[in-house]
């Protein structure tokens, strides 16, 4: 039985969450999203190494990561050059975690190497199980990076991911939005099945996205479900949190922010930041590149101004050190400005893409600001993912491409030049920054 008092009370909550729901989404109309993905129960023998991917792990190191039901199953990696002959191993350790009635599996982290460049390894996870097998970036340009952020687990996820699978890359870079688990951690699960494909043989460079954040006050850190299973080289790049790092691959330096950590002049991604690029080089690393979730440069009515407050901290920081070019993600959407800075074109700033648009279960952000500022180049609200093939120290191809009912249709592209190009350093020591 329902109370007399409470059977009013319900219609007009419901009124209330209604009017809110209406008003958060009012700035902008989706088009219908994908469905969440059905994954069959499809239960493995306890010490199956399951959700396999790797990351880059210092140089020429790879961390490869699985997860087995069995706490007892060794974090052994067994790898070589030829199918079935594994002529090295390493040995990792584990972790894991609960989350209210959650136990997660044990999470093992395994750094192998010294690995040649440019090389095609086989391996296997935990002394058994299929033998997989990763190509190792090279060492020297061409090297080509595979981007799309806000991935989720959807009809519009796997036709991203089919689309990449068919590009030739050497590391894929997400700027933020995984699983979309959004506390059903389960669902972290699912999608470590989903993108096992791509990411047991690409490195997968994380960084991390607002749907990571899962935390319950006073019980659960934020990031802890993202923490344990994706760990990227933070220890190797001096920093002391796996939310923010950095690493090199072929002449490029790629700094991986956190838009939901401190950012602030005395916290220690700031110091952090401040001190790794300090020691970018760029006659080794002629490019530099960085990755966070909350674009700085948006003109999309989506999460309009929520990066103005990082922006306005840490923009001086990347101008002075010349960033070529900025991923961020969070607006479902696709967006490149022009070389910007401090809210208009400028050729010593980097250019900015937003790439959003991985396939999440949210749907599309197509409500855009009119007319388009003029730092913006191209803007599209459809799901894709972007390639960027840097060709040399100087010149890189960059090309986005929208999934078109399921084709992969090249949209929009561009060559960007270095920074080393611009004259901006001349200016840059010029000036005494
Ligand atoms: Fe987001």
């Amino acid at each position: 039985m329902v109370p007399n008092k409470l059977k009013i009370l319900l219609p007009l909550w419901a009124v209330v969450m209604a009017i809110t729901a209406v008003k958060a989404t009012a700035d902008y109309v989706r088009p219908p999203a994908r469905k969440t993905l059905h994954f069959p129960w499809d239960p493995k023998p306890s010490s199956h190494p399951q959700q396999v991917h790797i990351s880059l792990a210092g140089e020429n190191h790879m961390r490869v990561t699985w997860i087995t039901s069995d706490a007892s199953s060794p974090s052994l990696v067994e790898y070589g050059t030829s199918p079935g002959q594994y002529t090295s191993k390493g040995h990792g350790d584990t972790t894991s975690y609960s989350y209210i009635l959650y136990s997660s599996g044990t999470i093992h982290h395994t750094v192998i190497g010294p690995l040649e460049h440019n090389t095609v390894y086989y391996y296997r996870c935990g002394g058994q199980g299929p033998e997989l097998h990763f190509k190792t970036p090279p060492a020297q340009f061409p090297v080509t990076f595979a981007v799309a952020g806000d991935l989720g687990q959807t009809g519009w996820t796997k036709s991203t991911l089919d689309h990449i699978d068919l590009c030739e890359y050497d590391v894929h870079l997400l700027p933020g939005d995984l699983s979309y688990a959004d506390y059903i951690q389960r669902r972290w699960d699912t999608f470590g099945e989903l993108v096992q494909p791509l990411a047991s043989a690409r490195p997968w460079m994380v960084t991390q996205g607002n749907h990571e954040k899962e935390n319950i006050p006073f019980f659960i850190d934020g990031f802890e479900s993202y923490n344990a299973r994706w760990k990227m080289p933070y220890e190797e790049s001096g920093s002391s949190s796996n939310l923010f790092y950095s690493f090199e691959v072929a002449g490029a330096h790629v700094v991986m922010l956190g838009s939901y950590t401190y950012y602030d002049e005395n916290s220690d991604q700031y110091n952090w930041l401040k001190a790794d690029l300090s020691t970018v080089d760029r006659k080794k690393t002629p490019w530099l590149l960085a990755l966070f979730h909350v674009p700085w440069y948006n003109s999309n009515h989506a999460h309009q101004g929520e990066g103005d407050e990082m922006m306005q901290v840490m923009e001086p920081l990347l101008y002075a050190a010349g960033v070529d070019i900025v991923f961020a993600g969070h607006v479902h959407a696709y967006e490149r400005s022009k070389r910007v800075y401090n809210g208009k074109s400028d050729p010593c700033g980097p250019v900015h893409i937003t790439i959003g648009d991985g396939g999440n279960k949210e749907g599309l952000a197509n409500r855009y600001k009119d007319p388009s500022p003029e730092w913006s180049v191209f803007r599209e609200a459809s799901f894709g993912h972007g390639e960027l093939k840097i060709v040399n120290s100087t010149h890189a191809f960059w090309s986005w491409h929208r999934n078109d009912d399921d084709e992969s249709v090249r949209s929009d592209e561009a060559w960007i030049t270095s920074f080393t190009t611009t004259g901006c350093v001349a200016k840059e020591q010029k000036e005494g920054r």
